[in-house]
C-alpha cells in the first residue's frame, strides 16, 4: 500500500523518481508526487491519478537536482486530492516527507501540533510527521526522525528530504529497501522501482533509519547509534519485472504458471518433511492469509484433512484474534503470503509469537517482513507478481501446501509426483487456443451483472478463491458457495441465464456437484463446468486435466483467464483494479 522511492546520485533524480514510481504503481495508484532538492529549495509536484505514462513535471526538467523523493499513494486517511496527495511539507517548505502507513494517533498529534502553531494543508494522518521532524530539527534531521517516529503509533515507513540536501529513511512496520548503485543510491518500498539500476540491496530492519550521505549509514532508532548491515545481491532479472510481449502484467503471469508449478514443486524435500512431522506433532496448526492467500489457506486445510487424515485449522489473519487463548509454544503458525507484508498477518504473527509459537511461512518475496520475522519459511519462487490480481503466487502456495500434506502423510513422493504431472499438463493447457476459447466465454458473461461460482470438497474454496478473481478485474458481482449450501438460500438468486461455473473435479463429490449444477439449471442457470470431462448439464464446457488432490490448481487457473478476459472487455484496467494496491500494508 503506497509506494515510496528515494534517490540520491548524479542522475537526473526527479526522472529516475517517476521511472521508479511507474514501477511501484502497483502498491496504489490514488495520486503521486514528486519533491526534489536544489539550490537549497525543495520543489514538490502532486497530481491526482495514477503515474501511468507521466512525463517528469516542466518545472523540474531544467536543471536537474540530485536529489529526490516520490510517492504513488493509495488512499486511507483524507480524499483523493491534491493536497492529500504525498510528499508533504512542513510549516517552512524545507522539509518534505513521503510515507506507508498509518498514523494510529495522527489525530491527537495534529491537535497537539496545531496548538503550536503548525498549519495543516492536508487531512492526511501523513502530514503530522513532517511537523513532528519540523519541530526536532534543530536537533538534526537524524535525531529529529528518530524523535518523530518515536512518537507514532501503527506501522509506517518514511522518508524525509531536506532543502539542505539531506535524505533520511526510518522503517517502523513498513518495508524499505536500500539500493547500492554505482555512485547512486535508493531507497523504496519494493526492489523493481530501483532493479533497473541495481540488484545490490540492503533490507532495513524495523527501528531502524538510513540517512544517504556519502554512502547509506544505518542506525538504531532505539539507542541511536550506528549499525553495520550487510548488502545482499539478489538475482531478480530487470525482465521478470516488465511485461515484455504481454499487454498486461496479469496475462503475463498467468501464462508464466507453466514455469512456476516446476518451480514451487523443487523445494528441499528434507525440510518439507521436517516441517510435516513438526505439523503432526504440534498441538494445532493454524493456516493463516488474507485475501487469496487466505482462500489458499482454506485449501490447505481440505488438503490436509483429505491426504493425511489430519485436522489443521485455516483463519483469515484479521479474525485470529479470536483464537489466541488456544495458543501455545507447542502451536505452529503457517502464514501464507505473496508479498510477505500484508499488515493483518503480521499482527496475527506477532501476536502468536507473544505465546512462543513457531512460525513457519510460505512466502513469495525474499527479504519480506514475514521472512525476517519468521522462524522458517518457504519459498514459493513464482516470481515477481506485479498485478494486484494474485494468480501465480497463488498456485505456487498450494503446491507447497499439496506437497506439505503429502509429506504430513508420509507419501512426499507421491505428492511430488502428482506436482509435476499437474505442472506439465498445465504446460500443455496454456496454450492460445484455450485462452481463446475462455475469451469467448467472457464475451457472453462481461455484460452480465452476477456470476455465481460453486465446488465442493478441495474445490470449495476455490469457488471462493474464483469470486475474489472475477470481483477484483470485473466488478461484477461474482460469489462462490460450496455446492450443497445452495438449496439452504442462495438458489433463490438463480434466475434465467443466470451464469454459474460449475468446478467439477474428478473425484468423490463429483456426482454430488453435478446434482447440484442440475439443480441452478432446472431454475435457468447457464452451466459453465471447469472439469475433465463434458457433462450434459454444462452449456459451456472448460476442459482442465485431470488432476487428482491437484485439482484446486488446475480449476482456477481458467478462471483466472476469464476474469483477465473480462477486464479487457469492459475496457477495465486488469492489472490496477480500483480501490485495490497489491501489498496491504495497513489493517
Ligand atoms: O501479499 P499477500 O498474499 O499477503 O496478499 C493478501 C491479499 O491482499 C491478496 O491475496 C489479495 O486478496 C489479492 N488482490 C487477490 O488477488
Amino acid at each position: 500500500m503506497c509506494g515510496i522511492i528515494a534517490y540520491k546520485g548524479k542522475g537526473n533524480a526527479a526522472s529516475i523518481a517517476l521511472d521508479g514510481l511507474k514501477r511501484l504503481e502497483y502498491r496504489g495508484y490514488d495520486s503521486w508526487g514528486i519533491a526534489i532538492s536544489s539550490d537549497s529549495r525543495i520543489g514538490i509536484y502532486k497530481h491526482v491519478g495514477r503515474v501511468g505514462n507521466a512525463e517528469i513535471p516542466a518545472a523540474m526538467a531544467g536543471k536537474p537536482a540530485r536529489l529526490a523523493i516520490a510517492h504513488t499513494r493509495w488512499a486511507t486517511h483524507g480524499g483523493i486530492s491534491e493536497k492529500n496527495a504525498h510528499p508533504h511539507l512542513d510549516c517552512s517548505g524545507k522539509i518534505a516527507l513521503a510515507h506507508n502507513g498509518i498514523v494510529e494517533n495522527y489525530q491527537e498529534l495534529k491537535k497537539r501540533l496545531q496548538s503550536q502553531n503548525h498549519k495543516f494543508a492536508s487531512e492526511s494522518d501523513t502530514e503530522v510527521i513532517v511537523h513532528l521532524v519540523e519541530n526536532y530539527m534543530n536537533l538534526g534531521v537524524k535525531k529529529a526522525v528518530q524523535k518523530a517516529v518515536s512518537e507514532l503509533k501503527g506501522r509506517s515507513a518514511i522518508v524525509v528530504l531536506t532543502s539542505n540536501g539531506e535524505i533520511v529513511a526510518a522503517r517502523k512496520g513498513s518495508p524499505l529497501i536500500v539500493g547500492y548503485g554505482d555512485d547512486e543510491y535508493f531507497i523504496a518500498s519494493d526492489i523493481p522501482a530501483f532493479l533497473q539500476h541495481t540488484s545490490r540491496v540492503m533490507y532495513l530492519d524495523d527501528n531502524e533509519m538510513v540517512s544517504l550521505e556519502q554512502e547509506p549509514r544505518f542506525y538504531s532508532m532505539a539507542t541511536g547509534k550506528e549499525i553495520r548491515k550487510r548488502i545482499v545481491q539478489i538475482d531478480w532479472k530487470v525482465e521478470a519485472a516488465e511485461k515484455g510481449s504481454y499487454r498486461h502484467f496479469l496475462i503475463k503471469e498467468i501464462m508464466e504458471q507453466k514455469d512456476t508449478l516446476w518451480r514451487a514443486a523443487n523445494q528441499d524435500e528434507q525440510k518439507l518433511v521436517k516441517v510435516a512431522e513438526q505439523i503432526n506433532s504440534a498441538y494445532g496448526t493454524f493456516l493463516v492469509g488474507c485475501g487469496t492467500a487466505g482462500k489458499v489457506c482454506m485449501t490447505g486445510e481440505y488438503f490436509f484433512a483429505k491426504i493425511a487424515k489430519k485436522h489443521v485449522n485455516y483463519c483469515v489473519a484479521s479474525e485470529f484474534p479470536n483464537y489466541i487463548s488456544f495458543l501455545t509454544p507447542k502451536t505452529l503458525m503457517i502464514p501464507v503470503s505473496q508479498s510477505g507484508e500484508t499488515a493483518d498477518v503480521l499482527e496475527a504473527i506477532n501476536a502468536a509469537k507473544k505465546r512462543k509459537v513457531r512460525i513457519i511461512s510460505l512466502l513469495n518475496v525474499f527479504g519480506s517482513t514475514m521472512m525476517r520475522v519468521s522462524d522458517d519459511f518457504f519459498m514459493v519462487n513464482a516470481g515477481i507478481e506485479k498485478a494486484v490480481v494474485s494468480t501465480k503466487a497463488t498456485t505456487a502456495q498450494l503446491s507447497v501446501l499439496l506437497l506439505l500434506a503429502y509429506a504430513s502423510a508420509g507419501n512426499l513422493n507421491e505428492g511430488k509426483r502428482l506436482l509435476l504431472d499437474t505442472a506439465s499438463a498445465v504446460n500443455d493447457m496454456l496454450n492460445p487456443r484455450y485462452e481463446e476459447h475462455i475469451r469467448k466465454l467472457a464475451e457472453k458473461l462481461y455484460e452480465k451483472e452476477h456470476i455465481y461460482i460453486i465446488g465442493r470438497s478441495l474445490n470449495y474454496p476455490i469457488a471462493l478463491e474464483a469470486s475474489i478473481k472475477i470481483q477484483e478485474t470485473s466488478y461484477i458481482h461474482a460469489e462462490g458457495f460450496a455446492g450443497g449450501e445452495l438449496k439452504h438460500g442462495p438458489i433463490a438468486l438463480i434466475s434465467h441465464d443466470t451464469p454459474c461455473i460449475v468446478l467439477a473435479a474428478n473425484d468423490e463429490s463429483k456426482d454430488e456437484i453435478i446434482s447440484n449444477a442440475m439443480e441452478v439449471k432446472a431454475r435457468g442457470a447457464y452451466i459453465i463446468g471447469i472439469a475433465p470431462d463434458n457433462n450434459e448439464v454444462f452449456d459451456y464446457w472448460i476442459k482442465v486435466p485431470d488432476a487428482g488432490n491437484a485439482s484446486p490448481i488446475v480449476n482456477i487457473i481458467p478462471v483466472q483467464i476469464l476474469a483477465y478476459h473480462l477486464a479487457v472487455l469492459k475496457g477495465l484496467d486488469p492489472d490496477m483494479p480500483r480501490n485495490l494496491a497489491k501489498s496491504v500494508t495497513v489493517k
